[in-house]
């Protein structure tokens, strides 16, 4: 798998997913511009590392820096840093001189029909690499994306959720390429079954492993934000993204839908359509409708329990 990435919060706790479980096989780390600055993303991705004991690893691709066609909108109100202020030497942290839209072409092209990636950030990479290796569709296994409400209710508009908000267009074009796509959506089903309430978070914290300090602190502006709008917990869509792809187990309902983004509107811009089979679409999508929370949580925990040595 790979993981493409705007590093911040619970994209911190996805690459933890992805580096400790031992299910995953984590073959690149790619960035994409979307929850906060693009340099403090990439900060953030090797702090996730180092804390995973896995430095030096894993490479970090840098991607688009920007939308398709528009500018960039952060979710720094949300998420501050993304990493709660946590800094550390980056000396030797370097990224891989390959572009990440390259390097999501090649590793595809590697190995085809046995690439996931999960897709947890605006969609602008994917779609870059649609357009520049037409073969790149039918290389990739699957993609899991982190995005759109199957309900019409947004985080960033009325309408829309950030991911899809922030590229629409390039949404608009991974949903109509062609590829094999499961959406792990904002609402209803994060807000329904990936928010760790404040008992899960003082069960987490009194862990006191280096893995649940990191959580508790990246954590910790989100957390804010998620109260002042009335969330009792943290959410966690992107670790919930990754776990899924890993453990099916924890899926407990899917439907088949066709999902198509919203471009134009003045109020729905990244609105994702996603149309049952009552209107007579072609599906494109499985969409995660519930899953098993408890075991979601109890998942994260006992990864965040695990012993590991950031230097
Ligand atoms: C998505 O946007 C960001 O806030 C999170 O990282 C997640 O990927 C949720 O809308
Ligand atoms: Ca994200």
């Amino acid at each position: 798998m790979v993981i493409d990435t705007d590093t911040a919060q619970d994209d911190c706790i996805a690459l933890l997913v992805g580096l400790l479980d031992l299910r995953a096989d984590l073959r690149a780390i790619t960035m994409v511009a979307g929850n906060v600055g693009f340099d403090q993303q990439i900060r953030n991705a090797f702090l996730t590392l180092n804390v995973a004991g896995r430095l030096g690893s894993v490479p970090v691709h840098l991607g688009c820096r920007r939308p398709l066609v528009r500018p960039w909108e952060s979710a720094e109100n949300v998420h501050g840093d993304g990493v709660g202020g946590l800094t550390m030497d980056m000396t030797g942290c370097n990224p891989d001189p390959e572009h990440a839209v390259d390097a999501l072409i090649r590793l595809a092209a590697e190995s085809p029909g046995e690439l996931t990636i999960v897709c947890i950030g605006p969609l602008t990479n994917i779609a870059t690499a649609t357009v520049k290796d037409p073969t790149f569709v039918d290389n990739v296994k699957a993609l899991y994306v982190m995005g759109g409400s199957n309900n019409a209710r947004g985080n960033i508009t009325a309408a829309a959720e950030f991911n899809f908000y922030v590229d629409p267009e390039a949404a608009k074009a991974v949903f109509a390429a062609g590829f094999n796509i499961t959406v792990i959506p904002w609402a209803p089903l994060t807000l329904e079954h990936a928010v760790f309430d404040p008992n899960q978070l003082d069960e987490i914290a009194a862990l006191d492993t280096p893995l649940s300090r990191f959580f508790t602190r990246v954590c910790a502006t989100t957390l804010d934000f998620d109260r002042s709008v009335g969330i009792n917990g943290t959410t966690h869509p992107d670790s919930l993204t990754a776990a899924v792809l890993l453990h099916p187990e924890l899926i407990t309902r899917v439907g088949q839908y066709h999902v198509d983004i919203e471009t134009q509107g003045e109020l729905t811009r990244g609105y994702a359509a996603m149309s049952w089979g009552v209107h007579n679409l072609q599906p494109n999508a499985t969409v995660v409708d519930t899953v098993n929370s408890a075991g979601f949580y109890d998942y994260i925990r006992q990864l965040l329990a695990r012993k590991t040595a950031p230097v």
